[in-house]
């Protein structure tokens, strides 16, 4: 694949978020710290939620996304332009036309060990579950609900005393600390496709 990231150019990056932003939070931090090379274009929203509240802290572009939210992203998308679209809690199902449009330039967040546990409310239905190692999914985006091609996964295992609010903590920190790292290999370009099975030049974590 071809690396997006050009000599002395960071990466332009949109994030799409509708609740608590935690994640967007984390990627702005990243940005700032220097471990992300990459510029926030904007945080697109489809509702009220609080990583409005964050992006104002974090004095980050906002937007909300009109009424017919896909149609509204469709276009600020093709206006924005950017290098990579990363999904942090959008909870939407993107149409095929703009999964199609931006093919390997929207990765998303999950909170469980894909294929298990896709969908909503995963962390607590792998917790109600019992099972006893759960961890993360990072993806690209295709055009069903947490299928796309597997870029990346931390597993981390249950404890026999954890409760489901502690294993949510443990689960977000993990989030936090590897969402940043993989949109940095992503944005490089260091890594290939073979089939659906996606090959990181390098490990990450
Ligand atoms: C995260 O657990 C992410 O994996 C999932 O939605 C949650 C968003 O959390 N897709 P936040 O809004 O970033 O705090």
């Amino acid at each position: 694949m071809c690396s997006v990231l050009q000599r002395g150019v960071p990466s332009r990056i949109v994030v799409l978020a509708s609740g608590n932003g935690s994640n967007f939070e984390a990627i702005v931090n990243a940005v700032r710290s220097g471990e992300l090379s990459a510029k926030i274009e904007m945080l697109l929203v489809d509702r009220d939620c609080y990583a409005i509240e964050r992006a104002k802290r974090l004095k980050v572009p906002w937007e909300k996304l009109e009424k017919s939210w896909a149609e509204s992203l469709k276009k600020r998308l093709e206006e924005l332009n950017p290098d990579l679209v990363v999904l942090a809690g959008f909870m939407r199902i993107l149409p095929a036309e703009i999964v199609e449009r931006w093919k390997w330039k929207i990765v998303n967040i999950h909170p469980s060990l894909l294929p298990a546990f896709p969908g909503t409310h995963a962390i607590e239905k792998a917790y109600e579950y019992g099972v006893k190692v759960t961890g993360i999914t990072i993806h690209f985006v295709d055009e069903g609900v947490d299928t796309g091609p597997i870029i990346f996964q931390k597993a981390i295992e249950i404890k026999k005393d954890w409760t489901l609010e502690r294993l949510e903590e443990e689960i977000h920190k993990i989030e936090h600390q590897y969402y940043p790292l993989v949109i940095q290999k992503v944005l490089e370009g260091r890594w290939n496709i073979e089939g659906r099975r996606v090959i990181l030049e390098e490990d990450i974590g």
